[in-house]
Parts: structure tokens; C-alpha cells; sequence
């Protein structure tokens, strides 16, 4: 079963945990990672490492030639909504441009396996809760446009796609990705994160001084936002899940990559100052323009259609992995 994968943005937060799956079950990983926000010390020992940008199709090219690749998970790309907002380009041309450049260079040497890293952001104010895959996509910035265009991309290839020469993906749309691996020394090392628990564990270790609660008045229980945090983990086994359909044939698709429930941003930072024991400060903040109130995963296809079940849907376990990370990694 196993073969060659090239992981692009393998040096990164859900790339190295996806990296260490795959190793596990017995993969040959190759990662190409330009350490834009990776870390080099993130990628799996096993793992062949190559510093350099995922949409340079001669380097591409030479990788292919050299380690004969079956498959590509695609992490690559910028990831913080503001700044693809103040820098729309940036964001067209290393999320758009470089899964181009990509997929042609797969499409020249025949690699007719893909699987990209989307996001729920492309269904921006979503219509009903929870998300449906079928439900209306209408992103409300930049990033969630370039992650929508890259879907637009791979169906329209997978389209125009024969037995000739044949092409078939997986888009994951990962809802809010946390905690840090279960088996310890791997977690979010993210520059400047602004992701939730991340921040909310850098407070509680002392590295930020509070953290911003943006709205407590929205309709929701608690006032607070709701999102469906899905532990690392259980992101990367279902890559590892989506991988194993594809090579055993199966059809490409779009699927939601979540656990159905939602958290509030309150009932995360309590879960932090419990499994901390750091009553840290909380300062409310003005909502954030085009935050939804709630934004939460229908599961139901990735389950049936790839058989993903997860385990680690325990909101003190991702908040512990993932203090417990920043601990070690602020030492
Ligand atoms: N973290 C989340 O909650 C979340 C949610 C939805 C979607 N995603 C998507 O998942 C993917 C991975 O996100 P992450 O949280 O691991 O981010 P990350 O910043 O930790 O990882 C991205 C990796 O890609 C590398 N990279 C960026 N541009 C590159 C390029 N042109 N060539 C080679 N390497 C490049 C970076 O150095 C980094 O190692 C991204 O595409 C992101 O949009 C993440």
C-alpha cells in the first residue's frame, strides 16, 4: 500500500504531524518546505527534507525525477486572514499562483493524486449551521478566496482529467485546527499565531502578557464565539485516511474536516486556566468584522465516505496537548 509522498509545508503545524502519521504507516515522505513559517526541527527524521518553494516547477521537477513521487499532500501557504487583507497579492501568489504551479508540474509527469489543505473560511457567513460541504461558498476575504480558487482549480483539472491521464484530489476544509501530538515533542511553533488556544497557551505560560475576547455579545449561550476545534491529531489521520482512498481508487472530493460540535471562545479559555491552573487575564474587545457567531463542521461525508473516525473529540485533551507543548517549547 504505501508508496512516496511529497508533503509541501511539511516544516509546518499540521504538515510535520501529518509527516509523523504517514512515517507511521509506513510512507516514504519527502518535504518541501521554504521554513517561511516552518521550522526545520518540526520535520520528521525519516523524512527526506528539500528548503525550497512549492511552486518552483524546475525544483519540482528535479524532486519528482529523484524520489519518484506517488502522491502530494499540499500544507503550503500563508494562513492570516488580517494580512491577506492588507496584502491581497501576497496571498493570490503563494496560495494561488504556487498550487498552480504545483499542479501543473504534477500534471507534466503524470502524479495524479492530490490532497489540499482548504478551509472552512470558504464558506465565509456560513448559511446554516453546521456547514454542509453543498452549502453556498461565499468567502468574505482574501485568504478564504485564495483557499476557494485552489478547490476551483483542482475540480476544474479533475474534470478535464481521462483514463489517459488520469487526476483525482481530496480539498479538506479544516474548521479550527488545535492541540498539540498526543505522543508528546510536536505542536503549533507558529510565528506570531493568532489562533485561539495557541494565544490563550502563551498567556497562561507567561510568553503574552492577556488575551482579547472579540464580542461577548453575540447570540450565542455564552455571548462568545462558536467554532469546532479538531485536535491535530485527528486532522492527520484523516489525510492519512484520504491518502489511502485515493490509492485504493476511490473518488475525489470535498470534505469538512471538524467534529460537528462547537466550543465557545469562553469555554476554551476556562478549559486553558483549568488544565494550566493559571487564572490569566482576559481583556473584552469590540467584536471583529466578519467573524460569524458560530461555525461548526457537518461530518457526515468524510465519516461515510473515507470511514474517518476520530478520537481525540475531548476539549481538557486538546487544551492540555497543547499547553503542555507550549510549556516545553517556551523552555
Ligand atoms: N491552522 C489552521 O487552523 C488551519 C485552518 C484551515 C486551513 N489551514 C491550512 O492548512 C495549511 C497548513 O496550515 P498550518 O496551520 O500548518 O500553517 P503553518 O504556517 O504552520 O504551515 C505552513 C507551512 O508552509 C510553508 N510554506 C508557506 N509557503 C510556502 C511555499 N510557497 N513553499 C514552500 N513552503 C511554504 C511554511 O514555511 C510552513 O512550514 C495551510 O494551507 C492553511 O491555510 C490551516
Amino acid at each position: 500500500m504505501a508508496g512516496t509522498i511529497l508533503v509541501t509545508g511539511g516544516a509546518g503545524y499540521i504538515g510535520s504531524h501529518t509527516t509523523r502519521h504517514l512515517v507511521d504507516e509506513g510512507f516514504n515522505v519527502v518535504v518541501l518546505d521554504n521554513l517561511y513559517s516552518g521550522h526545520r526541527w518540526a520535520v520528521h527524521d525519516s523524512a527526506e527534507f528539500i528548503e525550497g518553494n512549492a511552486g518552483d516547477q524546475s525544483l519540482l521537477a528535479d524532486i519528482f525525477n529523484r524520489f519518484g513521487i506517488d502522491a502530494v499532500i499540499h500544507f503550503a501557504g500563508h494562513i492570516v486572514v488580517p494580512e491577506s487583507v492588507e496584502q491581497p497579492l501576497k496571498y493570490y501568489r503563494n496560495n494561488c499562483v504556487v498550487s498552480q504551479n504545483l499542479v501543473e508540474s504534477c500534471r507534466l509527469v503524470g502524479i495524479d493524486k492530490m490532497l489540499f489543505s482548504s478551509s472552512a473560511a470558504v464558506y465565509g457567513i456560513p448559511e446554516k449551521i453546521p456547514a454542509v460541504e453543498t452549502d453556498r461558498v461565499q468567502p468574505i476575504n482574501p485568504y478564504g478566496r485564495t483557499k476557494l480558487i485552489t478547490e476551483w482549480l483542482l475540480q476544474d483539472i479533475a474534470a478535464s482529467a481521462d483514463a489517459a491521464n488520469p487526476f483525482r484530489f481530496l480539498a479538506l476544509r479544516y474548521f479550527n485546527v488545535a492541540g498539540a501530538a498526543v505522543k508528546g515533542g510536536l505542536g503549533q511553533a507558529t510565528p506570531e499565531a493568532t489562533h485561539l488556544l495557541k494565544v490563550a497557551c502563551e498567556v497562561a505560560t507567561g510568553k503574552r502578557e492577556s488575551i482579547k475576547v472579540f464580542g461577548a455579545d453575540y447570540d450565542t449561550p455564552d455571548g462568545t464565539c462558536i467554532r469546532d476545534y479538531i485536535h491535530v491529531d485527528d486532522l492527520a489521520s484523516a489525510h492519512v485516511v484520504g491518502l489511502k482512498h485515493l490509492i485504493d481508487g476511490g473518488d475525489g472530493g470535498i470534505f469538512n474536516c471538524g467534529y460537528g460540535r462547537g466550543l465557545s471562545v469562553q469555554e476554551i479559555l476556562d478549559t486553558v486556566a483549568k488544565v494550566s491552573n493559571v487564572d490569566f487575564p482576559r481583556e473584552l474587545s469590540d467584536r471583529r468584522a466578519g467573524d460569524p457567531p458560530a461555525l461548526i463542521a457537518d461530518t457526515n461525508k468524510i465519516r461515510e465516505q473515507l470511514g474517518w473516525e476520530p478520537k481525540y473529540n475531548d476539549t481538557e485533551l486538546i487544551c492540555r496537548t497543547a499547553f503542555e507543548w507550549e510549556q516545553q517549547y517556551k523552555a
